[in-house]
């Protein structure tokens, strides 16, 4: 989601904007405070002494699980074998020749026979979006079931223009409006299946399933039952209502589902203007007013004065049961509390469970969670994540870095509760690195590399982040007023994710060759035919490719001349090749990456298409644009991931 995704604002570039930008496109000497990206390749992107650790580590050890993988030498070999695809700001999908494109759902598609067909004039109302696929689709995972296909998609937030495009200010007036817009977020579960080579919704499947704003759930983990999670509902501070503002996911080898909360503070709202939002919550973005969704008026939960807990208990990983329709969600409070990108799980060789997670926000953090107990495949580990240690990772220039835990110690906080609550000022407090943004994190499926996209900070040397930690320029975050993103790797001491240290080293700094010559042109493996800007969704495949999805400045124009639309990437993380394989329609982002079983189909999101500007994807014409999910195949039957 984009951090722009506030009450509306202009996105025009001012006059002055303008002339500053023609200025800087017509003059050869750097900018002010700008790096020369020779220092910065000698510094952190140097490639040899990673790759050197790399092949140490080994291809070898690719996991099949039974499933159709090239092998890790064959991978290596051949890694990126389509033709590139051209930047462009058509308003459809473009794929490389040889490749197809079909849509499989979109917002508002029924998911039961008794749900109303979506009506684009009114958006539908509270009871059919309820019965329906949620707007906005971003992360999510394709399982697989005795033979049967479920999906599981987070709908991150709503586009109020289309939602509410039968009101005059596109904004819900009506209590059932409040409704529709609630019943817009959350989860949507549903079964898929493949007919004449289309896949599309199995209407009534036993499996679908709607999880919204208003969903019971279970609180667990140290956090459940402290006093900060109390409220005038629910006394005991372990059971809440719904979740929301579900950007990326991850999925465990048990076979569940895990969704995360990222922007959760845009929907509380504080009748009284004056009444002072607590040093807690404005660390986490929370103001007087909500973002235009009006929830407060429905649901007292929405309100801080009444209910000034309630903004304690969203900001969670949440579990899911994708094969129980009537299982409780749980908030599994011991993997902190902050705006989640998504949750990079891994079975360390030990068989503890490791998470890995990106606080997506200018200057916050990259966190991991150590599981105290392991992992026994077939066992009872449905309770794994409620108890282990956090940790915040601290990178040092000199390539090496290290996971410093956030314990009662380290932070000066009372209980391991209140970290899981503050977990912001708890990684503020051990001196953490503030981050460019961390969004999605991605582990290799064979090495023990770890990637996460870092993926702009126009306050990078300028401010500070919220809780006034310095945000200097250096490190894995080298660029001043970063406009355009980097992706960072790093790799645990001795291949184990549980140790202290880790290598570190920047596997490629976004930026725009054809009108920058400084440290803005990007890193030697971007140039005229890849550039891209804002690297968002990250996602490895069964070979080894590295999947990049981008979030960015569409305008083409500027410091974005011939990026076109957001675009979808693909890596091979030896060699560092970087080539686009997907490019979006008009002002959509891409989001969400997964496949069927035999991997013969790759699943794209295309979120928000026509976002403050005109798009009519995906059925042309007038009609209105709709969040969809999108199924790409080779047009030879082949494995595609
Ligand atoms: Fe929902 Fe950080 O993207
Ligand atoms: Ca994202
Ligand atoms: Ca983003």
């Amino acid at each position: 989601m984009k951090k722009t995704n506030r009450p509306p604002q202009s996105h025009q570039n001012s006059p002055r904007e303008k002339r500053r930008h023609t200025d800087l496109l017509n003059s050869s000497a750097p900018a002010r405070g700008a790096v020369e990206i020779n220092e910065i390749i000698e510094r952190v992107l140097s490639r040899r002494t990673f790759v050197r650790g790399s092949a140490a580590f080994g291809m070898a050890a690719l996991v099949s699980g039974g499933l159709p993988v090239l092998s890790a030498h064959s991978a290596a070999r051949n890694l990126l074998s389509f033709k590139a695809v051209t930047a462009n700001r058509r308003d459809s999908v473009t794929v490389p020749p040889g490749y197809s494109w079909d849509v499989v759902l979109s917002w508002g598609d029924e998911l039961w026979s008794a749900s109303q067909p979506f009506d684009e004039h009114t958006g539908g109302t509270g009871s059919s979006q309820e019965m329906a696929v949620g707007d906005n689709n971003d992360g999510m995972y394709l399982f697989s079931h005795e033979g049967r296909s479920i999906l599981a998609l987070n709908n991150e937030y709503a586009n109020r223009p289309t939602l509410f495009g039968n009101r005059d200010d596109d904004r819900p007036q009506t209590p059932d409006d409040v409704r529709k817009g609630m019943a817009a977020h959350g989860v949507t579960i549903c079964e898929i299946s493949q007919t004449k080579d289309k896949w599309s919704i199995v209407k009534d499947s036993a499996f679908n399933r709607r999880i919204t704003p208003t969903t019971p759930m279970h609180i667990t983990g140290p956090a459940a039952g402290h006093d900060l999670m109390k409220t005038l509902a629910d006394p005991t501070g372990t059971q809440t209502l719904g979740t929301w503002a579900n950007c990326a996911n991850g999925h465990t080898p048990w076979g569940t589902y895990l969704t995360c909360e990222e922007n959760f503070d845009g929907y509380f709202t504080q009748e009284d203007d004056d009444e002072d939002i607590s040093d807690e919550l404005e660390r986490y973005g929370f103001g007087s007013k909500d973002w235009g969704y009006n929830w407060a008026s429905s649901d007292e939960r929405f309100d801080l004065h009444k209910n000034p807990n309630e903004p304690n208990r969203v900001g969670y990983v949440v579990e899911i049961d994708p094969f129980d329709p009537k299982s409780t969600p749980k908030k599994r409070t011991a993997l902190g509390r902050f705006k989640h990108e998504n949750a990079e799980l891994v079975i360390n060789k030990d068989g503890r469970v490791v998470v890995y997670m990106g606080d997506d926000e200018r200057g916050e953090f990259l966190y991991r969670f150590i599981s105290d107990r392991k992992y026994v495949e077939g066992g009872d580990n449905r309770d794994l994540l409620d108890s282990g240690q956090l940790y915040a990772a601290k990178f040092h220039d000199d390539l090496r870095g290290e996971w410093l835990a956030l314990t009662p110690e380290t932070t000066d906080m009372e209980t391991q509760a209140e970290i899981c609550i503050h977990t912001r000022q708890a990684a503020s407090e051990v001196g953490a690195t503030t981050m460019d943004r961390p969004e999605s994190i991605a582990a290799h499926p064979a090495t023990s590399e770890v990637y996460c996209s870092l993926t702009n900070n126009k306050h990078r040397g300028k401010k500070t982040n919220r809780g006034d930690d310095e945000m200097p320029v250096g490190g894995p975050n080298p660029r001043r007023k970063n406009k355009y993103g980097q992706i960072v790797r790093w790799r645990s001491d001795e291949g184990d994710h549980t140790k202290t240290g880790f290598d570190w080293q920047l596997f490629v700094l976004a930026g725009n060759p054809t009108v920058h010559d400084d440290a803005r042109k990007g890193s030697p493996n971007i140039n005229a035919d890849n550039m891209f800007n804002s690297p968002d969704g990250l996602k490895f495949d069964q070979r080894g490719i590295l999947w990049i999805q981008t979030d960015g400045k569409t305008s083409n124009k500027g410091h974005y001349a011939g990026m076109g639309n957001n675009q979808m990437l693909a890596a091979d993380p030896v060699s560092g090749e970087i080539r686009r394989f997907l490019v979006g329609p008009k002002k959509c982002e891409i989001t969400g990456l997964t496949w069927s079983f035999d991997r013969r189909t790759m699943f794209v999101g295309i979120q928000h298409p026509g976002e403050r500007g005109k798009s009519h994807f995906p059925n042309g014409g007038t009609r209105v644009p709709r969040s969809s999910i999108i199924a790409i195949k080779r047009d030879d039957g082949g494995l595609i991931g």
